[in-house]
């Protein structure tokens, strides 16, 4: 077989079969399916190879998998491919969302955006982090034995919204009442009725844009002074121009900041409950993370150069990215015909390179099933391989941010308490949108004492 990085991407090539595959039923195709089975594409792609099409919320759907694919992907210009999410999540995130625009403007907003995450504002968002961190954990410590999954969401959504939008106590606001319901309907099916996971969500919209708009007045009002812009995400967007010398409409700004709250929320849940979970599981990678933080005063700042010391730390969150990456592949649209692994994919089809797939590949990884820090010891990761944050033009925007809050949080749990997994609970994972412990991964949370542990 050629190797796929010899071909061109686009192709007027007719003969070239289609991707293998079934397309379920008319409309909704395979869509339940892909929600409730962990090992849908799996499957297919043992039954039909490396490539197949389906048909998902409504989208001819070609799934695709390997380092190869990825490379693929994430060469392709702008005009090649283009950026399709299912109609429930282009719908809920807005027209104006970075994740749905298009190019020339997706360029300019991203660049525009980067700015709320260049390393001087990690630097002041890193204290906000470890600020929330230590009041989240006495909380904990005085709940004892709870469900962890529930109270890192309110977590990671009260740190996006105090270092994103200024936002105290997020979780607790209305907005963060309605940004829940708004969560469960991005992959849904987009049908509009009071009952619907989708109708509801779409409701939820409209209550927070109404939300962000009190939030963006406010700030408005509070006028844009230099100290102001550099505070957060909702500064910098305020204070922008787009590419002909205009401010950014409300409208765009509401979505942009929603766009920010759920990347920055729905996935680092995932990722340090990953943490809390596999660390609990493997007891020796937990010691030798206690032996490493033992270095650090608990009560003491963090610094930047403190955590860029955590060497061990750093190879268990990588392992945990591979082994449970919170996105498990990002959608394309072919905005021409295309040509890859001996396949046509027609212009206007779906594209879906994975994550999750590539990084259980044996071909890629030792024994990819077995948690194992010690992967990391040495060499780069190669960007094809290990995509946790995706690649190309559409690689995450906040993930110096998600290393920040994944390392400080990570550093300060096994730096204070110790906790374990309360039996009899199911911790198989729903994964759908991001991976996460069924049972809300019950925990029972004690003080850390260095020479005894008090559970
Ligand atoms: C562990 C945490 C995170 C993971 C695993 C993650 C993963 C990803 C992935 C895989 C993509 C690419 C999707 C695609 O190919 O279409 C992405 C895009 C994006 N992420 Fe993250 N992310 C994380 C945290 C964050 C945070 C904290 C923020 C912001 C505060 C953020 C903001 C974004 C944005 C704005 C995009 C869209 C970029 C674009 O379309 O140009 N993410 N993320």
């Amino acid at each position: 077989m050629t190797d796929p990085r010899d071909r061109t991407a686009t192709t007027d090539g007719p003969d070239l079969p289609l991707p293998p595959g079934s397309k379920g039923l008319p409309f909704i195709g395979e869509s339940f399916a892909f929600l409730r089975d962990p090992e849908f594409s799996r499957r297919r792609h043992d039954r039909y190879g490396p490539v197949f099409s389906t048909r998902l919320f409504g989208m001819e759907t070609v799934f695709l998998k390997g380092a190869e694919a990825n490379r693929f992907v994430f060469g392709q210009d702008s005009e090649t491919l283009g950026v399709q999410w299912p109609k429930s999540t282009e719908t809920l995130l807005g027209p104006a969302s970075l994740s749905t625009q298009h190019d020339p403007q997706h360029r300019q907003r991203r660049r525009l955006l980067s700015q709320a995450f260049q390393p001087r504002m990690l630097a002041l968002y890193g204290r906000g982090m470890d600020d929330l961190t230590r009041s989240y954990g006495d909380r904990w410590l005085g709940l004892g034995t709870f469900a962890w999954y529930p109270e890192l969401r309110n977590y990671t959504l009260d740190i996006a919204c105090r270092l994103l939008v200024g936002l105290e106590d997020g979780a607790a606001t209305p907005l963060g009442h309605w940004f829940e319901i708004w969560t469960q309907g991005l992959f849904s099916l987009p049908i509009n009725l009071p009952w619907t996971t989708f109708g509801r969500a779409l409701r939820a919209r409209k209550m927070l844009l109404a939300e962000l708009g009190t939030l963006i007045a406010a700030r408005r009002g509070e006028g844009l002074g230099d100290s102001a812009i550099a505070a957060d995400a909702l500064g910098v967007l305020l204070a922008a121009v787009d590419e002909v010398g205009n401010p950014l409409s409300d409208g765009e700004i509401a979505d942009q900041i929603l766009t920010l709250l759920f990347a920055g929320h729905e996935t680092l849940t995932s990722a340090i409950a990953s943490f809390c979970l596999l660390t609990a599981q493997h007891p020796a990678v937990l010691e030798r993370l206690r032996a490493e933080q033992d270095g650090f005063d608990p009560e003491a700042p963090l610094t930047m150069e403190d955590l860029r010391s955590m060497t061990y730390l750093d190879q268990v969150l990588q392992e945990v990215l591979r082994f449970l990456p919170p996105v498990g592949g990002g959608f394309r649209q072919a905005l021409k015909d295309l040509d890859y692994g001996g396949f046509r994919i027609p212009k206007g089809s779906a594209l879906l390179y994975q994550i999750n797939r590539t990084h259980e590949d044996p071909a890629l990884y030792a024994d990819p099933g077995t948690f194992d820090p010690d992967r990391w010891g040495g060499d780069r990761a190669n960007p094809n391989q290990y995509l946790p944050f995706g690649g190309g033009v559409r690689e995450c925007l906040g993930k110096e941010f998600a290393r920040l809050e994944m390392r400080i949080f990570a550093a300060r749990m096994v730096q204070r308490y110790v906790w374990e997994v309360v039996p009899d609970q199911d911790l198989s994972l729903v994964m759908v949108p991001t991976p996460r412990p069924r049972d809300g991964l019950r925990v029972r949370l004690g003080v850390r004492s260095r020479d005894r542990v008090l559970v």
